[in-house]
């Protein structure tokens, strides 16, 4: 910790969470690790992507980015200093498996063994993100998530990264957020690759949910202990802006898009039937065959859920329409009144607690673990680096409380990771908006810890000791 960290700490106590409640922070591969080139890894679609002029604010790409790779060993010091349980990170597929196929890459594949070596000899359990949006760019170019031979790939993938961790990783993830994968990469077009086709979206969200179950089999079957596998998704809430029926329709319909497309074929083994009919009634439908949805529902252990905020849908446009130009029916998000982070998102906590109670009544028996949760704000550090982040230790404290009280009705929530450990490069907005709870200096790549971090070892410290 920074001992010049001497800003008083915002005196928020979270209560009711249980001494065992796990606490974590997450990253990801390519947010974080830069060393883009080395070692025989090879380019992803966010390589490719954030060198496309004009997609990346301020032309930033995740060449260096912390330069975790390198400086691996004083993160995982960083980490511990935090006293937390686990770490989340993910690994990259193309330094593993470079060109998305054929055997692994040993380089790529020890470093893993290291980051898991090192955690462990520091107390950290490491929870393992197969896929955090780095595809393989060989793999985009013969079609990318939208053909049904990228979920193979996957399985291939998963299995080669499970053989050399098994031994010492408990859990597995398959994939982060299938939902920007598919309409952020596919459809909007501001993530990687960078498509805008509306049927791609929908046939890569069959393969991602495809490649997960099928990912998820292939390592099962190769396991030598028990493990325990999950998903995360993206999730928040659908609600209506007002109680007229083009509202409520639109908030069924944002749901059913946002959410029950992938819980109900994950859980349930069969998309959700509003959904198929409007899309039978655009012309589209998921590619399924004969199998692939019981595949999908494979049973697994966690459900890592991402929230971030909630909004409210309308069926109008701001003219009044209740159909766009194409004929389809709108579903305008209208952000909740108040405070907004810097990405614009609202500070919506009590949301949380609704998400979670509602995955606890419809997907039940399922337990639950935050995998990401946190916000961006303006961040001035002073002369040594220190950011005095109070708006972000509110922000988690009042989501960590939300947490509580979702545990308090009944919800099995387990565990709550921050995002994120470090600034980062978050994506189409580059270095310009930080996560962190540790701040960077990307000049000299110092980290120091803000406020919000101590805060956050503090409300660990207190929880775990009972107080
Ligand atoms: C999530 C991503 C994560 C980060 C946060 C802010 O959608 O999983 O990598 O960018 O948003």
């Amino acid at each position: 910790m920074n001992p010049t960290s001497t800003a008083p700490l915002a005196a928020v106590p979270v209560a009711g969470l249980p001494p065992t409640f796990q606490w974590g922070v997450a990253t990801s591969a390519y947010q974080i690790e830069g060393a883009a080139f080395e070692d025989g890894r090879t380019a992803s679609i966010w390589d490719t992507f954030s060198r496309t002029p004009g997609a990346v604010v301020g032309g930033d790409n995740g060449d260096v980015a912390c330069d975790h790779y390198h400086r691996m060993p004083q993160d995982v010091a960083l980490i511990k200093s935090l006293g937390v349980d686990s770490y989340r990170f993910s690994v990259s597929w193309p330094r593993v498996q470079p060109g998305g196929r054929g055997p692994a890459n040993p380089a790529g594949l020890d470093f893993y063994d290291r980051l898991v070596d090192e955690l462990l000899a520091n107390g950290i359990d490491p929870w393992v993100t197969l896929y955090h949006w780095d595809l393989p760019q060989e793999l985009e170019d013969a079609g990318g998530w939208p053909v049904r031979d990228t979920a193979y790939r996957f399985a291939d993938y998963a299995s080669l990264v499970f053989s050399r961790l098994e031994d010492r990783v408990q859990t597995f993830t398959t994939l982060n957020e299938p939902w920007c994968s598919a309409w952020l990469g596919y459809q909007v077009g501001v993530h990687a690759p960078g498509r805008q086709n509306f049927d791609d979206a929908l046939f890569a969200v069959h393969h991602l949910l495809l490649g997960h179950g099928l990912a998820t089999q292939a390592m099962r079957s190769l396991e030598t202990r028990p493990h325990t596998y999950g998903i995360t998704l993206n999730m928040g809430t659908a609600d209506p802006a007002s109680d007229s029926s083009e509202d409520r329709e639109a908030a069924r319909r944002a749901d059913g898009m946002g959410l029950r497309i992938y819980l109900d074929p994950l859980r349930y083994g069969r998309y959700p039937a509003d959904m198929v009919d409007e899309l039978a009634a655009r012309g589209s439908a998921f590619p399924v065959r004969d199998g692939d949805l019981e595949i999908i529902s494979t049973p697994f252990d966690v459900l890592g859920v991402n929230f971030y905020f909630g909004q409210n849908f309308a069926g109008t446009d701001e003219q009044g329409n209740t159909h766009d130009a194409a004929g389809e029916p709108v579903v305008r998000a209208v952000l909740p009144d108040g405070a907004r982070t810097a990405m614009d998102w609202p500070i919506t906590p009590s949301r949380f607690t609704q998400l979670l109670l509602r995955l606890h009544n419809d997907y039940p028996g399922l337990p639950l673990v935050v995998t990401e949760n946190g916000a961006a704000f303006p961040d001035q550090p002073d002369e040594s680096g220190f950011v005095a982040d109070g708006d972000r230790t509110e922000y988690l404290s009042s989501h960590i409380a939300a947490v509580a009280d979702a545990r308090a009705q009944g919800a099995d929530v387990r565990g709550y990771f921050a995002w994120s450990l470090l600034d980062n490069f978050e994506w189409a907005e580059g270095y310009a908006k930080r996560f962190g709870i540790v701040h960077v200096d990307y000049e000299t790549q110092a980290r120091t810890p803000k406020q919000s971090a101590l805060w956050f070892r503090d409300t660990i410290a207190r929880t775990r000791s009972g107080q």
